[in-house]
């Protein structure tokens, strides 16, 4: 009885220490995808955008995929279709990777993909582009 609680307790032990390891995307991240033409990486209209309907859009709604589902709930790029991508999905958490990505990189990206990854262009307006970009980056990065 003894010998099977302690093998019980190692065993999840171990299983948590396995999903820690695997709780988030790599930090820092390779990135696999181009940058945006140069105007369009310094464009940025979050200042107008809705976050309330971009944290609806990358949880539930975009299409053809919530974002979330690649790049996770908490956008460590976690979601259970990214673990199985390569490259991984961006983790959006990693501050080292996010801050050479602009709001107008991630918008361009967003609008017309990232050729050669799993990421597809999304099927939103522009506005809706916008809302998105607006809730990763106040909270999410
Ligand atoms: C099917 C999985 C999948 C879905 C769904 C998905 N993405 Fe991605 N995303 C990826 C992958 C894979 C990459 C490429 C990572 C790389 O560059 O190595 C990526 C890259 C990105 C980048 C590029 C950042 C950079 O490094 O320039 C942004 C921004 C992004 N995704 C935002 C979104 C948003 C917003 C949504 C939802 C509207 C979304 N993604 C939906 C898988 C996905």
């Amino acid at each position: 009885m003894k010998k099977t609680m302690i093998l019980l307790v190692a065993t999840m032990a171990t299983l948590l220490l396995v999903n820690t390891a695997f709780a988030g995307g790599k930090c820092p991240q390779k990135r696999a995808t181009k940058s945006a033409p140069s105007g369009i990486a310094k464009k940025d209209a979050t200042a107008k955008a809705d976050k309330a309907n971009g944290k609806k859009l990358y949880e539930k709604t975009a299409k053809p995929m919530a974002c979330q589902m690649c790049h996770g709930m908490k956008g460590d790029g976690a979601g259970k279709l990214g673990k199985a991508l390569k490259p991984a999905p961006r983790n959006f958490s990693c501050g080292k990777t996010m801050k050479k990505v602009s709001a107008g990189q991630m918008f361009w990206i967003i609008k017309n993909g990232s050729k050669g990854t799993g990421m597809a262009p999304m099927k939103l307006k522009d506005k809706q582009i916008w809302d998105v970009i607006k809730y990763i980056r106040e909270d999410l990065m």
